[in-house]
C-alpha cells in the first residue's frame, strides 16, 4: 500500500513547495506514516562501522526520528529535521534527549555555518518531487563540504519516474548525478533483509571537499 493510498479524494502532491508542509501535515496529523519502520533501520544498524568515525551527521526528513536516535547513540552529533509541525507528537521521545538536535524546518534551507560529515538519507530523496533534485544536490554537496559520506537507504529502487510518487523511483545513478564531480560511490549493494516491498539498496558516497573558492 502506498501514500497515495491515504490520500483524501482529489488530494495530490503539491506543485508549490508552500504546500509541502501541508501535504506531509495531513499524514502525521491522521497518524498515517506507512513507511515508518517503528524502529532504526535494520541495514543502517549492520552497517553503521561503514559511515566512518562518528562526527556531526544530518538526518533530513528525519520522520520520528528512530534513525536519528540510534545514530546519536552510536556516537554522532546528530541534527535531524523535518518540516511537518504536527510529526510532533509522534516523535521517538529520545530524540533531542539525547544530545541530537531535532529542527522543525525545511531540509534545504541550512544555515551558512552548518557542515555535517555524514547526511543519512533514508526514504528523503524518494519522498522530495523530482524537480527538487538538484537542490538536493547542491544541499547535500555545501553542508559536506569539508569532505564526508553520504549514506543511503536507496528506496524504490525499479519504479518508473513516471509513475509518480512519493515514493518517486531512484537510483543510485539519480544520486550521482546530482551530486556531480566529487561524490565517489563506495558501495552499492541489495539488503540482505530488506524492510520494504519495492526494492531496497544501501549505499555509501563519498564526497570530496569543496575547493577553497566553492565552499
Ligand atoms: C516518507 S517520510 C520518511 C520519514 C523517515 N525518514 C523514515 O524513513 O521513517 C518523509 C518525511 O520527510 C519530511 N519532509 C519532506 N520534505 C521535507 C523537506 N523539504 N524538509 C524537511 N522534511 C521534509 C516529511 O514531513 C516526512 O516526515
Amino acid at each position: 500500500m502506498g501514500i497515495e493510498d491515504h490520500l483524501p479524494e482529489g488530494f495530490a502532491m503539491p506543485n508549490e513547495s508552500s504546500a509541502f508542509p501541508s501535504f506531509w501535515n495531513h499524514f502525521w496529523q491522521n497518524s498515517v506514516s506507512p513507511w515508518d519502520l517503528g524502529q532504526p533501520h535494520p541495514e543502517l544498524v549492520a552497517q553503521i562501522s561503514s559511515l566512518g568515525r562518528p562526527k556531526r551527521a544530518y538526518v533530513p526528513g528525519c520522520g520520528r526520528g528512530h534513525d536519528a536516535v540510534f545514530l546519536s547513540q552510536a556516537g554522532w552529533q546528530v541534527t535531524a529535521v523535518d518540516m511537518a509541525e504536527h510529526v510532533s507528537p509522534h516523535l521517538n521521545p529520545q530524540l533531542g534527549e539525547d544530545g541530537s538536535i531535532f529542527l522543525l524546518r525545511d531540509a534545504f534551507e541550512v544555515e551558512e555555518n552548518e557542515v555535517y560529515e555524514l547526511w543519512w538519507d533514508h526514504t528523503f530523496f524518494c519522498a522530495i518531487p523530482p524537480e527538487k533534485r538538484p537542490l538536493w544536490g547542491r544541499t547535500v554537496r555545501r553542508v559536506l563540504r569539508e569532505g564526508g559520506v553520504l549514506g543511503a537507504l536507496v528506496f524504490p529502487v525499479g519504479k518508473d519516474i513516471a509513475e509518480g510518487g512519493p515514493p518517486f523511483g531512484m537510483s543510485v545513478d539519480n544520486l550521482l548525478e546530482v551530486l556531480g564531480p566529487g561524490a565517489h560511490l563506495v558501495s552499492d549493494d541489495p539488503l540482505s533483509k530488506p524492510a520494504r516491498d519495492g526494492g531496497e539498496r544501501f549505499a555509501i558516497i563519498r564526497i570530496d571537499p569543496l575547493a577553497e573558492e566553492a565552499k
